[in-house]
């Protein structure tokens, strides 16, 4: 049985305690934050659900106390500011680079061998961040956008399919912005059955753009940004990792000439094991998913220009 760590006991990173003490894969899990008391606060709220839920999985919290989290398999990074309503994922920028790069060294410190699953955003430049300044192996840094988006493009899919959501597939590679992922409408299915047999092409277009700004729809609803699906998320990549699932889930990681790209994390296929992600999946593009992939790799290398002053700091 394992121990993850969860930075940011925030909304994300409460909600991912929740799912994976529900799912009781893990034994221990550690809620770290800066506000005083607040981690502590959320865990004892989730113990007391224990004996309501059944699960076996210890929750504590920690008000920056990084050597709670000692020996831990994943750490999951959400701490950060989150988006506010009209504000895109990349507004977020300067806030969390200092936050991520000073949470990852003080966390590894106390977790030199751990996984590390980045959730704040703008998330492939975070990723890309972690990879750059960490020194902690590429395999070990995986940004879980596109666990989430995909899992968004599966339920407008199964809307539209009036299916249930575990009947369909679909993933979401490219960056994980409203204008760079890339829901690939060509290879969704139902039951192994293309998508479109079964819907227009403008439905299939509606699907993938309603999937492009689902997160700011629900930002907009919501005043802040959505926590269920990214905690659902999260934890169906650090289940992976530490049950070593093997499951394929598109992420963000470091890609060294796959998908004709290098120096970049972006979202691509990966296979998700106890080392983190074991292989780069390959799948064939159509030429527009290519077009689509080199622009959407170029708008997050521009993003990544702006970490310069942090990277040489
Ligand atoms: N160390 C530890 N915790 C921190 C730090 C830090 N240096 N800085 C901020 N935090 C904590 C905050 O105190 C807060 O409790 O991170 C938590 C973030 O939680 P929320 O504000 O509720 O944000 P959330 O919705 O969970 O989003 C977190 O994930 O989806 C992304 O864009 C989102 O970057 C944001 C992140």
């Amino acid at each position: 049985m394992s121990k993850i760590s969860v930075i940011g006991a925030g909304n994300v990173g409460a909600s991912c305690a929740e799912y994976i003490a529900m799912k009781n894969f893990a034994a221990e899990v550690v809620l770290l934050d800066i506000k005083e008391n607040f981690a502590e606060g959320k865990a004892l709220d989730l113990m007391q659900t224990a004996a309501l839920n059944g699960f076996e999985t210890r929750i504590s919290g920690s008000t920056n106390d990084y050597s709670k989290t000692a020996g831990s398999d994943v750490v999951v990074i959400t701490s950060g500011v989150p988006r506010k309503p009209g504000m895109t994922r990349e507004e977020l920028i300067g806030i969390n680079a200092g936050i991520v790069k000073g949470v990852m060294g003080n966390c590894l410190k106390h977790s030199p061998e751990a996984v590390f699953v980045i959730v704040s955003n703008p998330m492939d430049t975070m990723t890309y961040l972690a990879m750059k300044t960490s020194g902690v192996p590429a395999h070990r840094i995986i940004g879980m956008g596109g666990a989430l988006d995909s899992a968004r493009f599966r339920h407008y899919l199964s809307t539209a399919l009036s299916a249930p959501a575990f009947e369909v597939e679909g993933m979401v590679i490219g960056g994980h912005g409203d204008t760079t992922m890339i829901p690939l409408t060509s290879k969704a299915s139902y039951k192994g059955v293309p998508a479109s047999q079964f819907l227009s092409e403008d439905v299939l277009g509606k699907v993938k753009a309603d999937t492009m700004v689902g997160g700011a729809t629900l930002t907009g609803m919501l005043g802040t940004s959505a926590w269920y699906a990214p905690g659902a998320a999260v934890t169906a990549v650090v289940q992976s990792i530490v049950c070593d699932q093997k499951r394929m889930i598109p992420c963000c990681v470091s890609l060294n000439g796959e998908y004709g790209q290098s120096d970049i994390c972006i979202g691509v296929p990966v296979i998700l094991g106890k080392s983190g992600w074991e292989k780069i999946v390959s799948i064939e593009l159509n030429e527009a998913e290519k077009a689509e992939f080199e622009k959407s790799a170029n708008a997050v290398r521009n993003m990544n220009a702006a970490l310069d002053s942090v990277l040489s700091a």
